[in-house]
């Protein structure tokens, strides 16, 4: 808690141009907490080196996912929106983390563990130790709530055993953060092999659906979804394609999953695919438009980024007094 809101954190990576799994999973939930919460919606950058980047393109994709969070519906007066590596606490208090970090819990991680096998030759120290800098995000800013899709789910609660133990160390010094996984859009899936996440890395591009694609590339996309051999358009055990789109349609339009069956019931399934890729695109075409704007203002951005960075460093700042004086670490009297 700070002041008199508790607080709400999330982050995306720059890493990739962001799909419809990071919008309906994640980004379209952040502005319901605005009211009552302080929101700190975060561009970890930091994280998406752990994975090698262009230089030129992570710093493009950093100000397009700040603007895409303004795009979705963040508004900067009530949401503290920023780069993690312009807080250097986040790098500071990941450090102290990884010292209450077990090796053993860091092996455990699923995401590590996939990572590491698609980046066999590029498997360094920052890649095994992600997740206590993520807790450490989390943490520096007295979190109550994250809200994440499921992949997240691992390493949230790594974050609060980490708490957890730090503050049975040392008494009270961490809120133990809870997780926020919206019941919809938590899993979305890809379109050429539903079994696994939708992805932003993922390099067949027809897996994937952008939020910045264009109308005809979303409806293109849609279409070659891999379904099945029956012609059913219900949500079933095989039938995960399907199951997969009739998910993203519940979520852009707020039907319940049976009031979806009902609407497509007798369809055949190239109908049904173009108005799922009809409906997301139609979805998604004010966030494009918005976001057009916002990218043609650079200077707005880095008033945004600025003034996101100063809000998020004070608070951060708090926690780190009290985390350096329960460690054991000298003050600087100068
Ligand atoms: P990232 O950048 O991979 O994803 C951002 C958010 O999108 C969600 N998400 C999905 N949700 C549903 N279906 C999908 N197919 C899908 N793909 C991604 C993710 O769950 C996430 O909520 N480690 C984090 C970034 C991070 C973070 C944090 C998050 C760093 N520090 C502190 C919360 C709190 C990540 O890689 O997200």
């Amino acid at each position: 808690m700070f002041g008199d809101k508790k607080v709400v954190f999330s982050g995306v990576q720059p890493s990739g141009n962001l799909t419809i799994g990071n919008y309906l999973g994640a980004i379209r939930n952040f502005g319901a907490f605005s009211e009552q919460y302080h929101c700190y919606y975060c561009v970890v950058d930091m994280h998406a080196i752990t994975v090698r980047q262009n230089p030129a393109e992570l710093r493009r994709r950093t100000y397009e996912t700040l603007a895409l969070y303004i795009a979705c519906g963040l508004d900067p007066q009530k949401n503290t929106l920023f780069v993690q590596s312009h807080v250097p606490q986040h790098a500071e208090l990941g450090w102290i983390l990884d010292c209450y970090t077990m090796f053993g819990e860091l092996s455990r991680m699923t995401q590590f563990k996939d990572k590491s096998a698609k980046n066999a030759d590029n498997i360094n120290a920052g890649l095994f130790t992600y997740p206590s800098l993520m807790a450490a995000d989390i943490l520096l800013y007295q979190t109550e709530l994250v809200p994440v899709g499921v992949d997240q789910k691992q390493h949230l609660e790594l974050a609060r055993d980490i708490a957890n133990r730090f503050n049975q160390i040392y008494g009270e010094t961490f809120v133990v953060p809870d997780g926020y996984i919206s019941k919809d859009g938590a899993k979305i899936m890809s379109l050429q092999d539903p079994i696994k996440k939708m992805s932003k890395s993922d390099p067949n591009e027809n897996a994937v659906v952008r939020i910045l694609d264009s109308k005809d590339d979303i409806i293109r996309k849609f279409k070659r979804a891999v379904t099945d051999s029956d012609n059913k358009i219900v949500r079933a055990e095989g039938k995960e394609g399907i199951t997969n789109l009739l998910n993203i349609y519940t979520c852009f339009t707020n039907k319940t999953p049976e009031e979806a069956e009902r609407e497509f019931a007798g369809m055949g399934y190239g109908d049904f695919k173009l108005a799922v890729g009809e409906t997301c695109a139609d979805a998604l075409a004010s966030v494009r438009e918005e976001f057009a704007k916002l990218m043609a203002d650079k200077a707005y951005l880095e008033s945004v980024m600025a003034q996101g960075a100063q809000d998020a460093y004070k608070n951060a700042r708090r926690t780190m007094s009290k985390v350096r004086r329960k460690v054991g670490f000298t003050e600087l009297k100068f």
